[in-house]
């Protein structure tokens, strides 16, 4: 079982590579073209045109979908065979080189370090406004709430699919940013859960804009609410919590570090290759048209 998950993690790894070298080679694209800002919406910064789009229409672009769900039922089946390889551990995991969430701190440690009040997660979010949508990479009906305390902007993600259930907060004044896997305790409360994913390799600017595979049974309005207050953050701050080396080399393409400069997105490192090739390949949201 163990060589079973070292050769999963190092065909991953070889995959990732492949995706990051073929970023330096691509053709440069030209200027975004300017449109008209839609008014903004109260306590919140306005956005710059490109993400007023984004808000505006989230969805996956419709000549994308079906190649979309191709990628969909792939990553379904491969998710069925991990599911097979034993569950993780919190005692052993942190020790599992590549298998931890990649911070600078072990996973346990970072949990106990992340402030209470952005670690207190509400026993009930059925009062919370919510958004239920198909997810576009790896499938399954998502449903994400925001809790906006007095401090802290707590977003909730609940993924039956993939038994997942998980929190980012941010803090509003600074966008420092912590992120949690969760289960249930049997008084309804929440304890930390180890998890096998790397929540920066796909999060390298804090939560993500959420971009549906298609509108049907999405409460649009409110999913621009969300897209908008997470844009509005920009590229958050992550502390000491990322171990440089683990994050690989950085991603210099002149055609994403315009917007991906630290502060306005995310910088991108070849840790985050899956997440580029989604977005590049499958999607095919970026670089912006
Ligand atoms: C394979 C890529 C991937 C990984 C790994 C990943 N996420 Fe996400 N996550 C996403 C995407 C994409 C979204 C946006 C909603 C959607 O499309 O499903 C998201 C959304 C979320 C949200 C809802 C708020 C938001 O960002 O929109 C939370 C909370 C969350 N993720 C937590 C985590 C945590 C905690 C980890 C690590 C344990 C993690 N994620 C790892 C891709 C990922
Ligand atoms: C005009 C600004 C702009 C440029 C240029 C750009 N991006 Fe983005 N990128 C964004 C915005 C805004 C988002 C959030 C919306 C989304 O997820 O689609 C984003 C999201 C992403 C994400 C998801 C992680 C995150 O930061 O939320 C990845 C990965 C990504 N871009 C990769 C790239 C790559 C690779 C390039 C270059 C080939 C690129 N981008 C060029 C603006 C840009």
């Amino acid at each position: 079982m163990k060589i079973a998950r070292v050769l999963l993690l190092i065909l991953g790894a070889a995959w990732g590579l492949e995706a990051a070298a073929a970023l330096t080679l691509a053709p440069l694209q030209g200027a975004m073209p300017a449109r008209a800002p839609v008014p903004p919406a109260k306590g919140l910064p306005a956005l710059p045109p490109f993400e007023e789009e984004i808000v505006r229409n989230p969805f996956a672009p419709p000549g994308r979908r079906d190649d979309l769900r191709r990628g969909i039922a792939r990553e379904i089946a491969g998710f069925r065979l991990r599911s097979l390889l034993p569950a993780p551990d919190a005692g052993r995991l942190s020790e599992v080189a590549g298998a931890d969430m990649g911070w600078a701190l072990p996973d346990r440690t970072y949990w106990d370090n992340i402030p209470p009040a952005a670690r207190q997660i509400p026993k009930n979010w059925s009062g919370l406004p919510a958004v239920r949508f198909p997810n576009a990479e790896l499938g399954g009906i998502r449903e994400i709430r925001l809790r906006a305390g007095p401090e802290y902007d707590q977003w909730l993600l609940r993924d039956p699919l993939h038994d997942l259930t998980a929190c980012i907060s941010v803090q509003r004044l600074t966008h420092r940013v912590y992120f949690m896997e969760v289960a249930p305790d049997p008084d309804g409360s929440w304890r930390y859960q180890p998890s096998r994913d790397n929540c920066y390799s796909c999060h390298p600017s804090g939560p993500r804009v959420i971009r549906p595979l298609e509108e049907t049974g999405v409460d649009a309005a409110l999913l621009a609410r969300f897209n908008r207050r997470i844009l509005s953050y920009g590229a958050c701050h992550f502390g000491q919590g990322v171990l440089p080396p683990s994050r690989g080399e950085p991603i210099s393409d002149s055609r994403c570090a315009g917007c991906h400069d630290g502060v306005r997105r995310g910088r991108l490192y070849t840790l985050q290759a899956r997440a580029i090739r989604f977005k590049m390949e499958l999607e095919r949201s970026m670089p912006p048209q």
